[in-house]
Formats: structure tokens, sequence, C-alpha cells
């Protein structure tokens, strides 16, 4: 299945691209955001994607707007580099739509999918190291159990760690339905969510350092973005949303540590290099997560860099 946009509209009408500008749209994958940018105003637009087959997408877009359009391969968390090696060192708008695609997640030998008997891999970009596969196979328990606790949020971390330790001595635990059974192991009867999400989730954070990347694409948009520059943010589960959230917060001046000892004023920050466009989080509307249930969870933030 091709890559359905998700929040494509409020995406474009908060990002707001307009004639002449110059945009970076940090998560290219199958090209969604980045063409209705370029159909929506004759600006200049840089997209970045680690995944290799993110360029059989960039090729089309490039037959379409040759003068317009720039693919980079790399990190987000190396766009200034990527930006500075073609003279761009200021921006009116970045994108970022954090996640996996869905290229990524139905092709099953890419083993990011729990019904596969594929090698675990999970890499976005299929020349890093380590994959799922050495992840799971050679971190100790405690660092296992450290993963999947603080990236999957998962209440049996200590004891999936356990099993996975104690079936890898018997045989690697290669394929992605062998640990997806050892996780299920642990919540026989379960009705809901597949137990094996969580640590899914989990191993593919720590696979690609999403949590890491992100906080450094946000780190870059500081640099990056002119005077009324605009942010747009989404992102698929808590933990990076809340990384977002704080970032604008933090950034915006409204960060309060609440410390018994100092009074609050004095707490805020002075750097204000934000200002936030929406309070709370803008989610998809009930029509487009009917169309796409992949959307369910997305959440937009979008800020203007002051
Ligand atoms: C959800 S998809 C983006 C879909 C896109 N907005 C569209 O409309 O087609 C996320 C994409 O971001 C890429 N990606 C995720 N983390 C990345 C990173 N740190 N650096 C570069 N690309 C990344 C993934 O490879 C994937 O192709």
């Amino acid at each position: 299945m091709s890559h359905q946009s998700v929040l494509l509209r409020e995406v474009i009408s908060n990002l707001q691209p307009k004639n002449g500008e110059i945009y970076l749209d940090g998560t290219f994958g199958a090209g969604g955001y980045s063409r209705a940018i370029l159909e929506s105003a004759t600006c200049k637009l840089y997209a970045i994607d680690r995944d290799q087959t993110a360029q059989k997408f960039a090729a089309e877009l490039n037959k379409k707007f040759p003068d317009r359009f720039v693919f980079l391969a790399g990190k987000f968390s190396d766009s200034e580099r990527l930006l500075r090696d073609k003279n761009i060192t200021e921006l009116d708008g970045m994108v970022f739509d954090i996640g996996v695609s869905s290229m990524q997640l139905d092709d099953k030998s890419r083993g990011f999918s729990f019904d596969s008997d594929a090698r675990l891999d999970m890499r976005m970009d299929q020349n890093s190291f380590p994959s799922a596969y050495e992840i799971v196979n050679e971190a100790s328990e405690k660092e296992l159990a450290r993963i999947i606790k603080e990236f999957g949020e998962e209440p049996k971390a200590k004891q999936i760690a356990k099993h996975i330790v104690m079936a890898r001595a018997i045989q690697p635990v290669s394929s992605c339905r062998d640990l997806a059974e050892i996780a299920r192991s642990l919540y026989l009867g379960y009705s809901k969510t597949d137990p094996a999400t969580r640590t899914f989730q989990a191993i593919r954070i720590a696979v690609n350092h999403e949590l890491d990347e992100l906080k450094s694409a946000l780190n870059s948009s500081i640099t990056l973005l002119k005077k009324g520059g605009r942010l747009v943010v989404v992102s698929f589960h808590s933990l990076e949303d809340s990384i977002v959230k704080n970032f604008l917060k933090e950034q915006s001046g409204a960060k309060q540590t609440f410390s018994r000892y100092q009074p609050v004023l004095e707490q805020q920050n002075s750097h204000k290099n934000f200002q936030i466009i929406s309070k709370s989080a803008i989610s998809p509307s009930e029509e487009e997560v009917a169309a796409n249930p992949r959307a369910r969870s997305a959440k937009m933030r979008v800020a203007v860099r002051l």
C-alpha cells in the first residue's frame, strides 16, 4: 500500500507556503507533504529521508518540479550540514512527519511488522548498524529491559528481556514472529492491543535512535528558521509528542519548574525562540481516521520562530 499522508490539509494550512520562499520537508517518505507544498506555492523545497527507497518517489517529484525540488539523502539530524552543502542557511518553514511510512511497515522484508517470518531488521536506513536482530540477540538483559521499558513503556519489560535472553540461549531470536511470540507469551488471553506492539515500538526506536533524532531536528529548527518561519511537527506516540510539547514550551518561555525556592517569574525561560500557534495538539478528524486508521494516534504541533 502506498503511504497516505496524515493531516495533510492541516499541515499545509499551518505551514502556509508562499511564492519565493524556502522550505524543508525533513521526512520525505512517499513525498505526500512535499508534493502538496510544491503545488500550493511557487516555492523551493528541500526534502530529506534516510530510507533509500524514498529516492524513487523523489525522482518523480524531480521530474515534475526540476527547478524547485531538491532531495537530500540522509538523516534529519544532519539538516544543517545537508542544507549548508547546498548554500542554504535559512528557511521559511520546516515540517516533520515523525515515524514509519506505510511502505516500510508493509514491506515484510523490512522486518517492522510482527506477523512475519522475515528477519528482525527495522532499520529505516538500510545501510545503518545495528539492526533489530543485533540488538535483540546481543544486548545485555539489563539493556534490553531498559530499552523495552523506556521506549515501549512496557510494564513487563524486565520479564520480556529475561525471556528473550532465555530464548536466545537456545537459538537466535531471528524473525519478527519469534520476538512477537515472546512478548505475547507474557500476556496470555490478551484482548485489545497486541502486547507485541510495545516491544516492537521500543526496539524500533532504539534501532533508529528516533528520540535523539527528533530532539536534534527540533534544535536545528532554532538555527535554521528565519524570524516568522514556521515549524510543523506531526508525531504518532506519546513519547515523541511530549518531546515536541516540552521543547516548544521551553522555547516559548512557558516552562516553569515550580521550585519552592524560586519565584515562578524568575523560573521562566528568558530565551523566547518560538510562539506556539495552537495550545493543544491538533488531531485528525473522524473522517480522516475512518478513511486511514493509521492516522488515529497522530498529533500535530505548530510554532512560529520569533
Ligand atoms: C511517516 S513517513 C513520512 C511520510 C510523508 N510525510 C508523506 O506524506 O509521504 C516518515 C519518513 O521519515 C523518514 N525518517 C524517519 N526518521 C528519519 C530521520 N531521522 N532522518 C531522515 N528521515 C527519517 C522515514 O524513513 C520515512 O520515510
